[in-house]
């Protein structure tokens, strides 16, 4: 396994390009399924989910050629002939679970793995199957296995998800547009992945309206083209570097190749540490203030703040000049990086889903592990502002979600080496 040895601290200063956004590319990988003709996707992240991912579609039969130099999907699914997700790759990634839409859209059947817990507590798919049961089609559970069946056409009706939810929105999109004569989604998510995929779906030929609203009606039509689609910058990586920026004082970076449209209430929020951010197009601009302020903050669901920031936002607030909390609404259980960042020095106290810290906090370098995607980029960030070394256990979950990330940061100033542990 690898870890990462950090220097710190270090200022970043300079450009950093961003790269395609993984969540918003795995639904499209699910959707291309869908087709009757190759699907090409452009801006897709060298990353281990979208490599796992991929294996899950030839699994199924369907040809992929990952161009992965020129960061290009190729997916062939005229020969796709096995309706299974087995448990081997489901419990890699959760997102396998888009099969079931993807595979009982296309083909009147799926039987995918149930995944697994999460290192951030229960995450449950019963609103994936509810829905799906709502529009017509036929669920039975077999031995840790989801078995969807539909006839030619089902009914389709009205569902609504409580709460709302981001990969329940996407399987029963998948399901419904080649699938359902007429089916509402209901607080639907409107994520801009979500709006991304509804996009595509549409340029495909689908019929989905209130695209971007919480409402999504989706009429049925019965085949889908291929084409040619540019998959959406990573929100999440934008909102990692300009914390980042934030948080490390003296740093000034331009983000390249974002889409500020997609941060929601972000960089307000950020503004108010008193950190300088400019949206100009495509590049956000974020200098440290000689202040950080404490802003509280909770997550919610999209334009509020993300919970897939909120680890990072909280290491932020280690630097800050005063008391502050981060309270996690969608993910209670989300805080397993508070031991480990304890461990730098943070004073950090949890109580429920709200974690109250007092800084500013000096961080001093020692061993830390991580435990999922975004708990271990904050402790790269943590390991960023500490004195002398920090090491970084398992950094396997950050490949996971981080494209090129310690080459990405070094190029700006900092210090990050990466090792075997
Ligand atoms: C996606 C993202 C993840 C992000 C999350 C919230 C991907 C691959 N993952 O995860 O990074 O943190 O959105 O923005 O895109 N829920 C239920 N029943 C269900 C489904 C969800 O109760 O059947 C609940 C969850 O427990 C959670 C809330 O709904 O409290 C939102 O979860 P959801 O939006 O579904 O997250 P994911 O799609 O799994």
């Amino acid at each position: 396994m690898d870890k990462f040895i950090v220097k710190g601290p270090t200022p970043l200063k300079g450009n950093i390009p961003i790269s395609g956004s993984k969540n918003a590319a795995l639904p499209l990988l699910a959707a291309a399924l869908l087709a009757d003709e190759p699907v090409v996707l452009e801006n897709v992240p060298r990353l281990q989910d979208i490599y796992t991912f991929n294996n899950v579609l030839r699994v199924v039969g369907a040809q992929v050629q990952f161009q992965d130099s020129e960061n290009r999907v190729i997916i062939d699914p005229s020969n796709v002939n096995y309706l299974e997700a087995p448990y081997d790759l489901v419990r890699k990634m959760r997102a396998s679970f888009y099969m079931l839409g993807a595979l009982v859209g296309k083909h009147g059947y799926a039987k995918v793995s149930m995944p697994g817990g999460c290192a951030w507590g229960p995450r449950p798919v019963d609103l994936h199957l509810k829905g799906l049961e709502a529009m017509g089609i036929s669920i039975s559970l077999d031995k840790g296995y989801v078995i969807a069946k539909a006839g030619t056409s089902v009914p389709g009706g009205r569902y609504r998800l409580e709460p709302s939810s981001v990969g329940a929105t996407i399987n029963l999109l998948l399901a419904a547009v080649l699938r359902a004569e007429s089916f509402t989604i209901e607080n639907a998510a409107k994520e801009p992945d979500v709006v991304q995929l509804c996009k595509v779906l549409n340029s495909m030929g689908a019929n989905i309206s209130g695209v971007g609203s919480d409402t999504l009606t989706i009429k049925q039509v019965r085949t889908l083209s291929g084409g040619s689609f540019r998959n959406d910058p990573d929100r999440i990586e934008v909102g990692t570097f300009m914390i980042a920026s934030a948080m490390l004082p003296g740093s000034s970076l331009r983000l390249i190749g974002c889409n500020a449209e997609h941060l929601g209430d972000f960089p307000n929020l950020l503004r108010q540490t008193g950190t300088k951010v400019d949206l100009d197009g495509e590049v956000i601009s974020v200098q440290a203030p000689e202040i950080l302020k404490p802003v509280s903050i909770t997550t919610d669901i999209y334009p509020g703040f993300p919970t897939d920031l909120q680890a990072q936002w909280a290491t932020m607030l280690t630097q800050a000049h005063g008391n502050s909390t981060v309270t996690d609404t969608v993910y209670f259980d989300r805080f397993s990086y508070v031991p480990e960042l304890s461990r730098l020095g943070a004073q950090m106290k949890l109580a429920k889903n709200t974690v109250h810290i007092q800084g500013p906090n000096l961080l001093e370098g020692a061993s830390v592990m991580s435990t999922d995607l975004r708990a271990s980029v904050s402790l790269v960030l943590a390991g960023m502002a500490a004195k002398n070394t920090s090491e970084i256990l398992r950094v396997y979950h950050l490949d996971r979600g981080y494209e090129s990330l310690e080459d990405k940061l070094n190029a700006v100033g900092a210090k990050l080496s990466r090792a075997q542990e």
